[in-house]
This record gives structure tokens, sequence and C-alpha cells, in this order.
């Protein structure tokens, strides 16, 4: 690989980030415009996808909103389809959007199991074909960024639905970068570590003290803070640049070294 200027520029390039309109996903949307990136910010909820276009735009980058429900196949291919036509390429996709629900695993029913696995499994699944499928056929191969968690390297007992979800979403990335590594076609999974958003905050006020919370996670943080949506962006920076050219099939986990911990 020759050395590069600027292995982190995404001039030229388009981007689909779902769940984009809060939280992470806001984060990676404006972490990716801010190299250059034309980012279609995918979302369920299209106000929240509209602020996050006005935020980006705001600071003289490109973005659109896209309405996606990434339960809908169909809607994800149609999605791939529209920035491949506008942009003339499809170059990066990221499978951010999830939800989450409390429930232990003993108790957790079918269709709650199934509500959750339908957007944190089945739309990695339908956003990774969607993108797949064009992004193999491009002269300049595409990048697919699946975000995970943290949680998937431990157990946690009041989460049941979400954190097996987000295992299958894992196991899924890898087995994608296998049969796409011949094509050229990266796929790489973000782990993210805590941040405090819509799907974290949930609880503070419903008998659980933020302050005493955070305090708890600092404790079990090497590095000492508690990082943000734009930590998470940065991680999806490297693996969708060139400077990740070599990098498929990885875990990144952007969480200040808790997962170290026993
Ligand atoms: N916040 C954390 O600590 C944390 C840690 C690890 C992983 N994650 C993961 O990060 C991702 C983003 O979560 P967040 O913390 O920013 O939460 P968030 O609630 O702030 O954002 C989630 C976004 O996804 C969108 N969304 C939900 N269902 C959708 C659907 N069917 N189609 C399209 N969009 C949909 C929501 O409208 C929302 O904008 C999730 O996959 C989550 O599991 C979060």
């Amino acid at each position: 690989m020759p050395l590069l200027d600027n292995p982190f520029s995404l001039t030229g390039r388009s981007a689909v980030v779902t769940g984009a309109g809060s939280g992470i996903g806001r984060g990676i949307a404006l972490v990716l415009a801010s190299q250059g990136a034309k980012v279609w910010v995918a979302d369920v909820n299209s106000a929240g996808a509209d602020a996050t276009v006005a935020d980006i735009r705001e600071r003289g980058w490109d973005a659109e909103s896209a309405s996606l429900d990434v339960t809908d196949a169909d809607a994800a291919h149609a999605l791939a389809d529209s920035v491949a036509e506008a942009h003339g390429s499809l170059d990066i996709w990221v499978n951010n959007a999830g939800i989450t629900a409390d429930g232990p695993p003993s108790t957790v029913d079918d269709d709650e199991l199934l509500r959750i696995w339908k957007v944190n499994f089945l739309g990695v699944v339908h956003g990774s074909q969607a993108a797949a499928r064009l992004m193999a056929e491009q002269e300049r191969k595409g990048a697919i960024v699946n975000i995970t968690t943290g949680g998937v390297d431990r157990a946690m007992v009041t989460v049941a639905a979400y954190t097996s979800s987000k295992a299958a979403a894992h196991q899924y990335s890898r087995s994608l970068a296998l049969e796409l590594g011949a094509t050229g076609v990266r796929v790489n999974t973000v782990a993210a570590g805590w941040v405090e958003t819509g799907i974290t905050r949930r609880h503070y006020g419903e008998g659980v003290d933020r302050e005493r919370d955070l305090q708890a996670k600092l404790e079990r943080t090497p590095l000492g803070f508690i990082g943000d949506e734009f930590d998470q962006g940065y991680a999806v920076l490297y693996l969708v640049s060139d400077a990740a050219r070599f990098v498929t099939g990885a875990v990144l986990r952007p969480n200040g070294g808790t997962s170290m911990q026993w």
C-alpha cells in the first residue's frame, strides 16, 4: 500500500447511516460528513433525521434525509438504489439503528423477541444485503459497518432480547465479511461502548439515579472518562476509510477499556 496523504478523507463518497436521527447514529453521520462524505441520514423518525441533516448542513457539509424503517427489506434496497443513482456509487453503509427493551431471559416472550430482533438483527441483514449487492459491482468497493454493543462480550440479565439480537448481528457481520472478501467489499463491526443517548437515558428518573449510574460506569472504565457519540463515529471513520483497506471481519471496541475487566 502506498503512503497516503490523507487516508481518512471521504471526499466524493456517499454514505448511508441508519438510525442517524439520534444518538450514536447522529455522531457517526456528523463525523463522516466532516471528512467529505455526502451522508444519507436514514431513520424511521423523520423529524430526527431532518434535525441531523440541518446540523450537518449548518456546518457546511453535505447530507440528505431519508425515511427508512430498517425492518422493511424492500425499503432498504430502494434507498440503496436511489443513493447509487443520485451519487453514482454507494460507498459506505452503516447499520446503526437499534432498539432495546427490558426483560430477563427466562420470561421474555416471542413477540418481544421478534420486535427487537426485527430491528437489531433483520435490520442489519436488510441493510447489508441492499448495500453489498451494489458495492460488489462497483469499481470503488464499498465498506459496511455494523454497530453492535460491548454487551456481547459479557452477559446482561435485564436485556435478553437486545443482547441476543446484537450477538447475532455480530456473528452475521463476520460471516458476511468472509463471503464478500473476494469482491473487495469490507464488512466490520463496532461493538459500541456506553454512550448517554435515548436508549440508555430511559431509566433515569425511574428509580435509577443518573449521577450514581455515571459514577459506577466511570469506576469500571480504565481511561477514566465516558465516551460520546463522536468516539463511536471516529471508530467507524477508521473502518470505512482507505486506512483500513486491509481490515475486514474486525471488531473495534471503543469503550475506554471497560471490556478488558473481569
Ligand atoms: N447508547 C449506548 O450506550 C449503546 C451502546 C452500545 C450499542 N449501542 C447501539 O448503538 C445504536 C444507536 O443507539 P443509540 O444509543 O444512539 O440510541 P438512540 O435511541 O438515540 O438512537 C437510535 C435511532 O434508531 C432509530 N430507529 C429505531 N428503530 C428504527 C427502525 N426500525 N428503522 C430505522 N431507524 C430506527 C431511532 O429512531 C433513533 O433515531 C443501536 O444499535 C444501539 O444498540 C448503543
